[in-house]
């Protein structure tokens, strides 16, 4: 019987595109793509989408400051999200774009859907505005005078808006949080939402008058008012698998997967799950929350703040694959840190060259040397090499599980606890005084094929976090083709084949 083949759509935020692209950001992208890497390895059918945010106020005003057309400011800065991804080897099958023609007509169909069934209304709004979070906020929320994320204090606004009937949805949101408490994760953040619920969240303004604000889709009955930005860039993640008719959608949706900070978790829990109970979606399956990256002043790094740093300067300084490791290593998913200089040298030095560089330099350089280069075949296990192969065959499911929780930083020391395994099995082996018996010949190649083998199986599962490091790695074991995942142990490596030399990562100074 044939299994069918697990679906996974794995979705970043889109970004707006106010500015070029900061390690936050990439902190978002690289663990949505490590995620979507790992199921992909792990055989599942896996659609990564990502991004751009393209309307609303943020960016007018940006425009307007930087003296450009906003087609073309928008058009500019999108490139730049686009262009750091490929050069973070962040492959997302599709970016998607909210001034895109065919997504502007899924938000038009969706409002005409919900005014007709009478879920949208008109009356004036009157309260505080944030323009750098791109929603109303309430005093509560205020410290000194503003948001503590935000650069300016909001703005007091009266107006007439659309309203969507959010409130009619608190009872039916909570109660869907009660019956999935898998929803949100980490689960503080499930704690967080569900303590807002206990209060009235009112309905949603959800255009604003044209007169104020022309950039943003017309709402389909007024020309005078445009679509508020929050309610145009949720409806992206459905609109760019074809919704409502679209194959895709019909595949992908049921299985989505919501990557984003806590500082959009209200949009994405209050704004969205109501969105998608009125549309009648089913709501994805999980909401990854990370926590923020802080910024040398101890504030998150965010592009209004002005505290943001290049994630390309980082990757050209230590290498793409050094900053993707420190990234899903150094922050545990959920939780606030800072990703220095110092903290990217530091794992650099200690877990990758020191620990899994030396591991594959000194493992080839022995078959180099008392071997020829060739791997060896292996004769005679004993009780170290089994312990070896029990671990090696229980770790591709132990990762899985933990990718499965966006808990990465855990995936990847579940592997690094197995290269120390390795070194440690180095000193106890001691292979260069087997070197000196001749009667000790198979014990050699056995010590020799078990490094190798459990360095290509090391390459396997941490290929996701390191792609162009690890497949390098294989290449040097002298492996051909792409890496694998859950091959049996014994299997990946073949008896025979020629390694060479390898310097994975060098030490910075
Ligand atoms: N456009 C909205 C999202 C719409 S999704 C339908 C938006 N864009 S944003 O560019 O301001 O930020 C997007 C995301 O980038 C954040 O939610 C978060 O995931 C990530 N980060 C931005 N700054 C960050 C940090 N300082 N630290 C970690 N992640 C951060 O909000």
């Amino acid at each position: 019987m044939q299994t069918a083949r697990l679906v996974r759509y794995i979705t970043t935020p889109i970004y707006y595109v106010n500015d070029k692209p900061h390690m936050g950001h990439a902190y978002a992208s690289i663990h949505a793509d490590v995620m979507a890497r790992y199921y992909r390895a792990a055989g599942m059918d896996v659609y990564m989408l990502s991004g751009t945010d393209e309307h609303g106020e943020k960016i007018a005003k940006a425009a307007a400051a930087a003296g450009q057309d906003i087609q073309a400011f928008v058009d500019h800065n999108a490139s730049l999200f686009q262009q750091a991804w490929a050069l973070l080897d962040v492959q997302p099958d599709q970016l998607v774009r909210t001034t895109a023609p065919a997504h502007k007509q899924v938000v038009s169909l969706v409002l005409q859907r919900l005014y007709e069934a009478g879920d949208i209304y008109q009356a004036e709004y009157e309260g505080l505005y944030s323009i750098g979070q791109e929603r109303y906020v309430t005093e509560k929320e205020l410290v000194e005078g503003k948001l503590p994320e935000d650069k300016d204090p909001p703005q007091h606004r009266r107006e007439t808006n659309y309203f969507f009937r959010m409130e009619q949805h608190r009872d039916g949101i909570r109660q869907y949080l009660t019956d999935h408490p898998e929803l949100i994760q980490p689960p503080q953040y499930r704690n967080e939402i569900l303590e807002l619920l206990n209060e009235p969240i009112g309905d949603l303004s959800i255009s604003r008058p044209a007169s104020r604000l022309a950039w943003g889709i017309p709402i389909p009955w007024d020309a005078s008012q445009v679509t508020y930005v929050w309610f145009d860039a949720l409806l992206s993640y459905v609109s760019a698998l074809g919704y409502p008719g679209e194959a895709a959608y019909a595949r992908y949706w049921p299985e989505a997967r919501h990557v984003i900070g806590k500082d959009i978790l209200r949009t994405h829990t209050l704004f969205w799950l109501s969105m998608c109970r009125a549309i009648g979606l089913t709501p994805y399956q999980r909401l990854h929350v990370s926590g923020h990256l802080l910024g040398s002043d101890g504030r998150k790094m965010s592009k209004s703040l002005g505290n943001g740093v290049d994630p390309l300067d980082a990757a050209r300084r230590h290498g793409v694959d050094i900053l993707r490791y420190t990234l899903v290593r150094e922050v545990s998913f959920g939780l606030d840190g800072v990703i220095s200089e110092q903290v990217l040298i530091q794992r650099r030095n200690h877990d990758l060259a020191n620990d899994l560089g030396n591991l594959a330099a000194r493992s080839i350089a022995m078959v180099q040397q008392y071997r020829d280069g060739r791997a060896p075949a292996p004769s005679s296990t004993g009780e170290l090499e089994q312990a070896l192969v029990t671990r090696a065959q229980a770790l591709p499911a132990e990762v899985l599980q933990a990718v499965e929780a966006m808990r990465l930083a855990q995936a990847c020391e579940l592997v690094m606890v197995f290269v120390r395994q390795l070194n440690q099995y180095i000193a106890q082996t001691r292979p260069w005084e087997l070197a000196k018996q001749a009667d000790q010949a198979a014990r050699l190649d056995t010590v020799l094929y078990t490094l190798l083998e459990g360095l290509r199986v090391v390459a396997d599962l941490l290929a996701p976090v390191m792609p162009t490091k690890m497949l390098t790695l294989r290449q040097h074991l002298g492996l051909t083709g792409a890496c694998g995942w859950n091959q049996p142990w014994g299997e990946g490596l073949q008896a025979g084949s020629t390694v060479m030399p390898l310097l994975l990562f060098p030490k910075a100074v």
